[in-house]
């Protein structure tokens, strides 16, 4: 288990909705609707049904925020939070990049907020989204390791596949020094 204060960053290989984390989260839409991806699983994990009828109370999430609901049948976690993250191709890269930021930002907020010690991500934006992997992957672990510090919950990145965990590894190192 990470400690408050010691850059509580780490990352995983494997399915999110199987991470153990007080909060998981979900690369999201703005209409909180189901979709493919990571989403899709995290939906069929929770339950369907009751997922969708608590994003359908909330409503929606404008992009670079994040909205929370419960894990439902997911029993490793408590909470999902709900980020969206940039289509890629709608922003100009600086406009992407404070969105994208401001998604992994937001969530950790709202984590600490709701109580939680520790928050699980998957690469938000990086498939259907269409964000280039490596950009990416810089921002998520630079202000993850920022947030991670200021609030004290504990951050792990998910990595679905070999490139985004190698790619995630490697500007995770370059923060440990
Ligand atoms: N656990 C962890 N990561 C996963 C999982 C999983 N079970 N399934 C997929 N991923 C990874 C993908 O491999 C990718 O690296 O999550 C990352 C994000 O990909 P997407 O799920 O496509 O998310 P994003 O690019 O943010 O697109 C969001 O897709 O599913 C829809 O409703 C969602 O409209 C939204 C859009």
């Amino acid at each position: 288990m990470s400690e408050a204060g010691q850059a509580p960053l780490s990352v995983i290989v494997g399915d999110i909705t199987r991470t153990r984390a007080d909060a998981i989260v979900n690369a999201a839409n703005s209409a909180l609707a189901a979709g493919g991806g990571v989403c899709g699983a995290i939906f069929r994990a929770a339950g369907a049904d009751e997922l969708s009828a608590a994003c359908r109370a909330i409503g929606s999430c404008p992009t670079g925020s994040a909205v929370i609901t419960p894990a439902f049948a997911i029993t490793a976690a408590k909470h999902i939070i709900h980020a969206v993250g940039p289509i890629y191709a709608e922003h100009a890269p600086a406009e992407a990049r404070a969105l994208l930021r401001s998604a992994y930002a937001r969530a950790i907020g709202l984590a600490e907020r709701h109580g939680c010690r520790s928050i699980a991500f998957p690469a938000i934006s990086t498939g259907i989204y269409g964000y280039p992997l490596e950009e990416a992957c810089q921002e998520a672990v630079d202000v993850c390791a920022q947030e991670a510090r200021r609030s004290g919950v504990a951050v792990t990145l998910v990595a679905f596949d070999a490139d985004t965990a190698a790619m995630l590894r490697k500007f995770a190192r370059a923060h440990e020094h």
